[in-house]
């Protein structure tokens, strides 16, 4: 695995690469890997000649007060780890690296950006389209993976590379889970003993919300109810929101209907104690319902 810190040297390197014929994939990520990264960097082993991983715990996608500078960090760790998991190509930028001057140009994605977890972090999506932008300008054409643990976020990537034009093709992949559902994610080394043990009620909701879709319930609204039920029997968890959404715009649904290319997706978000988690599930919608 070669380790590049600098713009320059990177693009010498994917250059090259891409001279040779190679196809190049991309897994973004802000380093702390566990599980859930190693898959993309799987998945994307799988698929290209050569993986590109970059580690760069971004700035611009953290609100005022929140968590850059607690955000946990292992560099060694994590240069193990991607070696194991096939990075061939690992790119650790500094902040100086990325943002030499104060930046002046934003991308935003309306809509899609605005609802859920933009709602809640309102300058967040602002600065995962940006760096995003960035780093498929540096990466150039590419697959990119990423988690559908964060589904918004991937739709608004996905917003952005099709409003661009960004010769990237965005590939999202499965989110990987602990042995008691909870999804895995970087924040998780926050939870204390008591609230790591209450963090599974999210999954456990949408899973609820997920069985009853499959079972043939139409109504989004007795889903939601179920659904907050769950959450709002453990003392430690602080709803922030449950929603039947469609897929693709992120717009909660009334009825659940069949729509066999795009089957509605459960966003859920809780907090425990300073701690947000973030989970979703995707469902299948029975042949008769909505009929
Ligand atoms: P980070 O939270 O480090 O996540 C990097 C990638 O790993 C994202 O695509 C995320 O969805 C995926 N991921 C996280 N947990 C996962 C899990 N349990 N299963 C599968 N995939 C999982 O997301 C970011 O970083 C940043 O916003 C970034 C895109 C790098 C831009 O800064």
């Amino acid at each position: 695995m070669r380790e590049v810190a600098s713009v320059a040297e990177l693009r010498d390197v994917l250059e090259a690469a891409r001279r040779e014929g190679s196809t190049i994939g991309f897994v973004p990520t802000m380093g702390y890997l566990h599980a859930g990264h190693l898959s993309l960097v799987e998945r994307a082993a799988s698929e290209c000649d050569l993986v590109l991983a970059s580690i760069f715990v971004n700035p611009l996608q953290f609100g005022i007060g929140e968590d850059l500078d607690a955000y946990p960090r292992d560099l060694a760790g994590d240069r193990e780890s991607a070696e194991r998991a096939g990075v061939d190509v690992l790119f650790v930028p500094s902040t100086a690296e990325m943002y030499p001057e104060p930046v002046a140009t934003t991308v935003t994605v309306a809509g899609v950006s605005e609802r859920f977890e933009g709602a809640s972090r309102p300058t967040h999506f602002a600065g995962v389209a940006t760096v995003v932008a960035k780093l498929f300008s540096l990466s150039g054409p590419c697959r990119a993976y990423f988690g559908e643990k964060d589904f918004q976020q991937v739709a608004v990537v996905r917003r952005m590379v099709s409003d661009l034009s960004i010769p990237v093709e965005v590939v999202a992949c499965p989110t990987v889970r602990e042995d008691d559902g909870l999804a895995m994610s970087s924040r998780n080394a926050y939870l204390d003993p008591a609230q790591r043990a209450a963090a599974p009620v999210l999954h456990r909701a949408l899973s609820v919300g997920e069985q009853m879709i499959r079972e043939g319930v139409t109504h989004a609204d007795e889903v939601r109810v179920a659904m907050t039920e769950v959450v709002a029997a453990e003392p430690l968890a602080e709803l922030d929101y449950l929603e039947v959404v469609d897929p693709v715009a992120l717009e909660p649904v009334g009825p659940i209907r069949v729509l066999a290319d795009r089957p509605v997706r459960l966003l859920g978000a809780v907090r425990i104690g300073a701690t947000r988690l973030l989970d979703n599930v995707g469902t299948v919608v029975p042949a008769e319902a909505g009929r």
